[in-house]
């Protein structure tokens, strides 16, 4: 159990201990130092709970039933989603809809209203520092309508080159789509600067939020964005769930993403008439104890802040980024604490980032090595790799110093 007394902004004893698997060892005395939030985030005992208890106590389908269970599993799903919304500060839970996660939250947005709206030679900006999620969909729209893409460029310092984007702008885009977070270089973009250039110039914008939702306060009515994007499992929720928030009116105007139950109104044998909103966009049975998960998920950041989940994170990528430049042969990619999330992503001189990565486990340290899913980002920095070790509200100082001399001994191992 962690028992440091080093004072920082959440009671990290305490914390720990909702999250069971923190305490586990993987072998005989090696004990779990999970870095890998960008991928997945933990989840808390009130998470695992809440959803044991669902599938104990209330387990039926939703929208569909009178009895009691069904009525019992409705309301568990909607207040959900009326605590997502709030999280978020939407102006309504018709905004938020369910999906499985951001990646599907996107294509929700490429073939409904992009393919709605657009047209073979309308330019898309999105950026270098994108994941694929937010590059394929835009990719396949563009083989199949012809639309243009355009990319707003990353600096040597992991920062988006936004003279570029001001130049892009001014080629009437359609649409701008971008990550708020980088699951890379931990780059922190200024999203609502850039939401209000691309309104001047008349665009749609698409936010990726996987990154940001579980890490900042994101406020949607202070953001302006047209679409937001995020994933529950990134944030202490159960994986199978995410959401796309989006601007009342658009969503009305844009058709229905997959055709079945839940988002029909009626339906004839030769015609149907799509549901409101949010169901309008939910078609068969959900995953509704991943609903109820994904609620006291929200439940949990709330009561610990996000101000000082922020402040937490801030403090130990700051520690860990001047641990990590101390080490010769690392090499730092992104730009500085200040203006990035909790990933630190580097490559070791002379090991491959699998190497890194597989000796930081026989250690029990988790990190992710590879591309990320961010294959043109690495491309641009010339390499194929990296190593990327990343920071939640569970993790400790004590954490960065066995990860730093975890490295020491991948070092050594390799001469
Ligand atoms: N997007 C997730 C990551 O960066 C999966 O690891």
């Amino acid at each position: 159990m962690f028992t440091s007394n080093d004072p920082m902004t959440l009671n990290l004893i305490e914390i720990r201990k909702d999250f069971p698997i923190l305490d586990r060892e993987l072998r005989p005395g090696v004990r779990l130092t999970y870095l890998d939030t960008t991928a997945t985030a933990q989840k808390p005992l009130a998470v695992i709970n809440a959803m044991d208890d669902f599938y104990r106590r209330s387990n039926a389908n939703i929208h569909r039933g009178v009895h009691t269970l069904a009525e019992e599993a409705t309301t568990l799903y909607e207040n959900a989603r009326e605590r997502i919304a709030k999280f978020i500060n939407a102006e309504s839970a018709r905004q938020v809809i369910y999906t499985r996660n951001t990646t599907e939250s996107i294509n929700l947005v490429a073939y409904t209203w992009a393919r709605a709206n657009l047209k073979p030679g309308d330019l898309v900006i999105l950026t270098e520092m994108e994941h694929h999620s937010n590059l394929v969909p835009w990719h396949m729209l563009q083989a199949e309508r012809g639309i243009e893409l355009d990319f707003i460029p990353v600096t040597q310092d992991g920062l988006l080159d936004l003279v570029t984007y001001g130049m892009l702008l001014e080629r009437n885009p359609k649409l701008v789509s971008f990550t708020h977070m980088s699951n890379v270089l931990g780059t922190i973009n200024p999203a609502a600067e850039m939401i209000r250039l691309a309104h001047e110039a008349g665009a749609i914008v698409l936010v990726d939020g996987a990154q940001s939702v579980p890490h900042l306060k994101v406020d949607m009515q202070a953001l302006d964005a047209d679409f937001y994007a995020f994933s529950a499992h990134k944030m202490c929720g159960p994986t199978g769930i995410g959401v796309l928030y989006g601007k009342t009116a658009l969503l009305e105007s844009m058709p229905p993403f997959l055709g079945g139950g839940d988002m029909i109104k009626e339906v004839k044998l030769r015609s149907f008439r799509a549901n409101t909103l949010p169901h309008k966009f939910e078609a068969g049975t959900p995953a509704i104890a991943e609903a109820v998960g994904f609620g006291v998920a929200v439940d949990y950041l709330t009561n610990l802040g996000m101000d000082n989940i922020a402040a937490h994170e801030h403090e130990i990528t700051e520690y860990a980024l001047e641990r990590l430049e101390e080490i010769p042969g690392v090499k730092l990619f992104g730009p500085s604490a200040d203006k990035k999330g909790g990933v630190a992503s580097f490559t070791l001189e002379g090991v491959h980032p699998h190497d890194v990565a597989q000796i930081l486990d026989r250690d029990g340290i988790a990190v992710r090595a590879g591309h990320h899913c961010a294959q043109p980002l690495h491309e641009k920095f010339g390499i194929p790799a990296t190593s990327r070790a990343s920071f939640y509200l569970y993790n400790t100082k004590e954490e960065v110093d066995l990860l730093v001399n975890g490295i020491y001994t991948v070092k050594k191992m390799f001469g």
